[in-house]
């Protein structure tokens, strides 16, 4: 099974409460998605394996580190997967990223996929799928095999507020992959939102509501 990681790190906690606010307004929701993502990003990436390196400074040789490895891909479930990217690209600019497009049935709530667009050595590189809610995990579920049924290999999930039936079904349908997490709340509700959760982060994100 795959990790599950709630980010206790204080400041993780204080921005997600400012950010569950239903009076935090679309400018500050912005940013402040933005900043979690760049500290949960501090900690997805925690296990990038390092090479020694030597490295002349002006004094001497330094016997040092760089990251080696897998280069990263940032996948945002659009459309509030979005609203994670540029945090995420502050501490790991050089990550290039696709697009994974997926909509809730309003009835059914069942995700449909519509658009893929992702690097082309997708299959090489460290996946990070960004989706700020798992919900019932369905879109996480469907993002996801849409990324292995391209060749991706090496996935992390990134989200900020899961509910417990999302968390279940995805590690289900992925145990290879680890979820990182703000906050774990309660449950969900009849109509599919995260209780207490932050709302609908896409219309938080984007004003659309
Ligand atoms: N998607 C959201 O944006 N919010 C929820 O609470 C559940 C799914």
């Amino acid at each position: 099974m795959g990790k599950f990681q709630v980010m206790d790190h204080p400041l993780i906690q204080h921005k997600l409460t400012m950010i569950r606010n239903k009076d935090c307004g679309t400018k500050d929701f912005r940013q402040i998605v933005n900043e979690i993502a760049t500290l949960m990003a501090f900690e997805v990436s925690r296990d990038m394996p390092l090479e020694d390196v030597d490295v002349q400074t002006p004094v001497a040789i330094a016997h040092a580190k760089q990251i080696s490895g897998k280069k990263v891909a940032v996948v945002p479930i659009l459309r509030a997967g979005i609203g994670m990217v540029d945090g995420i690209l502050d501490l790991i600019p050089a990550a290039k990223v696709g697009h994974i497009g997926m909509y809730r049935d309003e009835e059914t709530f069942e995700p449909h996929e519509y658009f893929v667009k992702l690097p082309s050595d997708i299959d090489q590189r460290q996946v990070f799928v960004v989706d700020p809610m798992l919900a019932t995990g369905g879109s996480a579920i469907m993002a996801i095999d849409a990324l292995k049924k391209r060749g991706a290999s090496s996935i992390k999930f990134v989200c900020l507020v899961s509910a417990p039936e999302g968390v279940k079904a995805l590690q289900e349908a992925h145990p290879d992959v680890d979820i990182y997490t703000a906050a774990l709340d309660d449950k969900l509700s009849d109509d599919g939102y995260i209780i207490p959760g932050l709302g609908d982060a896409g219309d938080r994100l984007f004003g659309t509501k």
